[in-house]
């Protein structure tokens, strides 16, 4: 959940000297900025430095990340023609640099017995950004392109699942041994469309790459507990939950079929570090009776966060281990 970032002052030194696609597609700072919050804190695992919209530049989307502003597609997919010249590349030739960073991540992290966890936006969320050419939290331009072109929505998700299924492969391949699924708009949908729309792709992908992957495979869609009674069917080893509900009453709805990870709320996190401590012991006191439990933040951390809350965080939850 966004480990390296604008709150790490060693983060922004390299930001000062590169542009975010550069660190992204430069293996060497890449895979430095990778391993700053593993150096800085008491970490259990690293999450590799990527974003889940880089892989599309290889489909043939114009992208950038614009200072204050983030990320923005200038050629964003309007119709079913804009769908058919996607191309679905392999992610030696589309994400080679990333590939190449996860194996210098692991090599340095293999001695420390720390694992790396390896990502990708799922298809839903990344076809947010690809019609609406940028974050747009109420997704009215996603969901009309869905309505009035349904056959052109569905191609597109399965152009999407494709090629997240042989990225999750070649990450695992290159070193990852955890991998995990960004869904951060779904929540936008109701519990019929998601059904209908999302999730016979989630699902499919995580089938997929549990067939070709064995590794741990984490799902995280925030604001989606109403779609828990559909959701508890994917196949997924851990769910990510938000701070919008309670773990235990998570678990409950899940039928306790998943490790949950979460649920620290970011701004909690960044506010006054009494709180963020009080926040980190309840959440800590509400773990027995889950079927397990990864401490975590309910979404990224958020870049007014200071670093040394998060050091304090960590201690709290390792002494309530
Ligand atoms: O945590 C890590 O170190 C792993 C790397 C990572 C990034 N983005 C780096 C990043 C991961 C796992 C992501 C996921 C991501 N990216 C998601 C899913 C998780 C979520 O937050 O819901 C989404 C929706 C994106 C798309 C994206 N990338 C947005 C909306 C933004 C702008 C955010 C903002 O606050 O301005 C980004 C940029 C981005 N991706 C940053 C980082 C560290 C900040 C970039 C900077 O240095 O300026």
């Amino acid at each position: 959940m966004r480990q390296a970032g604008r709150y790490l002052p060693e983060y922004r030194e390299i930001r000062a000297k590169h542009k975010m696609l550069e660190v992204i597609r430069t293996p060497e700072l890449a895979a430095r900025v990778t391993l700053q919050p593993i150096e800085r804190f008491d970490l259990d695992a690293a999450i590799i430095f990527a974003d889940i919209l880089n892989p599309l530049i290889g489909m043939g989307i114009e992208l950038d990340f614009v200072e204050g502003d983030g990320p923005k597609i200038f050629n964003p997919v309007k119709s079913a023609a804009d769908v058919d010249r996607l191309r679905v590349p392999t992610p030696e030739e589309n994400v080679g640099y990333t590939l190449q960073a996860i194996k210098i991540v692991a090599a340095e992290l293999k001695p420390k017995n720390i694992p790396l966890i390896g990502f990708s936006g799922a298809p839903f969320t990344l076809s947010s950004y690809l019609v609406d050419g940028k974050t747009n939290q109420n997704l009215d331009g996603l969901k009309r392109f869905m309505f009035s072109e349904p056959r052109a929505f569905f191609s597109l998700q399965e152009k999407l699942s494709e090629l997240i299924v042989a990225y999750f492969e070649s990450q695992v391949k290159a070193g990852a041994s955890a991998l995990q699924l960004f869904d951060s708009w779904l929540g936008a949908l109701g519990p019929v469309e998601f059904e209908e729309f999302a999730f016979p792709y989630i699902n499919k992908i995580i089938v997929e790459t549990k067939k070709r992957c064995d590794v741990p495979f984490i799902y995280f869609a925030p604001n989606t507990a109403g779609l828990y009674p559909k959701l508890k069917e994917l196949p997924a080893d851990v769910m990510g939950v938000d701070w919008r509900i309670r773990l235990p009453d998570a678990s409950q709805r899940l039928d306790n079929k998943f490790v949950l990870q979460g649920n620290l709320d970011p701004s909690i996190m960044a506010g006054p570090v009494e709180r963020a401590l009080s926040e980190t012991k309840r959440i800590m006191l509400e773990r027995p009776g889950l079927k397990g439990h990864i401490f975590n933040l309910g979404h990224g951390i958020v870049p007014h966060t200071p670093p040394d809350n998060l050091a304090k965080v960590i201690a709290q939850v390792r002494q309530a281990q």
